[in-house]
């Protein structure tokens, strides 16, 4: 298409999507930038995006779904049978090659402070400072040493990091993982829109867009062709985990053999929630099938509510500790997870070609969930483990869940081993 055949394209479909004040910026714009935007516009995918505006408009659906408590099994209460059991089917997928590892790392350490991908936040740990990435290196290392293997490594970065993350790799030699073992592929992302459905212009009058949330993982491993090749090698099991889990225990066979045991496709670890407030998803069956309930959905009532001993009834947090087979995460990328809606804070260009900063949110940013795939599954194992094992999560600058408390958890637990 010519340049001034895309400019009309673009034109029509903002006149056609209501978008008219980035119609009106369009029209103004001299010729190199009028192109650009041109083609981005022509880029978007409109109804995708009524669709997401629509979804700003209505509450969130897991409030009137049934509500149920979810059944896990503690893995410190187990039989000695049962964890022996447990524990060598693990380890037959594990040392038979049928295992591989990816790791989310999509996500800035903006709560931080930190500029660049959270994994590449150091903390100050004992014997001497670790990146996050060299952390989740080492643990993984740790467990090919144990069973003889190299686990393949796989790591989702966005369009925001993808060169930084892997650059950083390089220069730090993979922390000594053997090189072609580590994999990246990257998510998409999505426009944000004003609360008024108008699509943001940034500082160069680009259509703003931010990653496309954890929940896109499935369809972005299968766009990379990572599903296929994990086929190819005979992964029949794998484990998705987050970059900021100093804790993460990413080579848990008990959590694979309980799985196989209850023949469930998906399973996930969990730890008791350390107060109402804590901010992490907690556990539930909804209308009978698994979910798991974000803190920024689940409503303060709901998160006090306590069973007759006394533990919280939505208490079984989600660590961000999952495993899938394989049929499992195919089935999962052919389905279009629903969209959460965060309000943001955005600056952005106006019509006027002034650069506005805002100190109120004023933009809907849309995100897809991990877990909301658990809910295409009739049951899932949950398999309860000890927060001073399994979870230092590195969220804040400060306080709860900083690099302070995970540093501490961190020297706690290796000081133990
Ligand atoms: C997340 C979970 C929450 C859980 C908590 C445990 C979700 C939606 N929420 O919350 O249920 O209790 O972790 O710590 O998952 N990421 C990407 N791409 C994205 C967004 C995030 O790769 O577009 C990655 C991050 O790099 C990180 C992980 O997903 O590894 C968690 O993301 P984050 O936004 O920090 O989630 P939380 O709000 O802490």
């Amino acid at each position: 298409m010519n340049v001034e055949n895309l400019i009309i394209e673009a034109e029509k479909l903002l006149e056609e999507n209501l978008q008219d004040s980035v119609l009106r910026v369009l029209k103004k714009l001299p010729e190199d930038k009028k192109e650009k935007l041109a083609q981005e516009i022509l880029d978007l995918d409109f109804e995708q995006l009524k669709r997401l505006y629509k979804e700003t408009q209505e509450t969130p659906e897991i409030l009137e779904k049934k509500l149920d408590h979810m059944n896990y099994v503690d893995k410190y209460k187990l039989s000695p049978e049962k964890t022996n059991q447990y524990t060598q089917l693990g380890e037959d997928i594990i040392k038979n090659g049928n295992y591989a590892v990816v790791t989310m790392a999509g996500g800035q350490g903006t709560r931080l402070g930190h500029k660049g991908p959270k994994g590449t936040f150091k903390i100050d740990v004992e014997p001497e400072p670790k990146y996050l990435f060299q952390i989740l290196a080492e643990n993984l290392e740790e467990a090919n040493k144990k069973y003889g293997i190299v686990i393949p490594w796989y790591i989702m970065t966005s369009t925001e990091n993808d060169k930084e993350t892997e650059e950083f790799f390089k220069k730090h030699n993979y922390f000594g993982y053997p090189q072609n073992s580590v994999k990246f592929f990257t998510q998409g992302n999505l426009p944000l829109l004003f609360t008024n459905g108008s699509l943001v212009l940034d500082k160069d009058y680009n259509i703003k867009i931010a990653a496309d949330g954890n929940g896109c993982i499935y369809k972005s491993m299968k766009k990379a062709g990572i599903l296929d090749e994990m086929k190819k090698n005979n992964i029949k099991w794998v484990f998705i985990g987050a970059v900021d889990n100093a804790l993460l225990n990413m080579v848990d066979p008990i959590l694979i053999g309980l799985a196989i045991d209850e023949k469930h496709e998906i399973a996930s670890k969990s730890i008791p929630k350390n107060s109402p407030k804590e901010r992490v998803g907690v556990f539930c069956k909804a209308n009978g099938v698994p979910s798991v309930i974000e803190y920024s959905e689940l409503p303060e009532e709901m998160a006090e509510m306590r069973d007759e001993d006394g533990e919280l009834l939505y208490g079984e947090a989600h660590i961000m500790c999952n495993l899938y087979t394989l049929e499992a995460l195919e089935k999962i990328a052919e389905i279009d997870l629903p969209y959460h809606v965060a309000n943001k804070k955005t600056d952005y260009m106006n019509e006027d070609g002034e650069y506005i900063e805002v100190t109120e949110p004023n933009a809907y940013k849309f995100e897809a969930f991990i877990f909301d795939a658990f809910n295409y599954f009739d049951d899932m194992s949950i398999l309860r483990g000890r927060r001073e094992e399994d979870f230092a999560p590195v969220k804040n600058k400060e306080g709860n869940d900083s690099p302070e408390t995970a540093r501490k958890l961190y020297n706690d637990y290796h000081s133990k081993k």
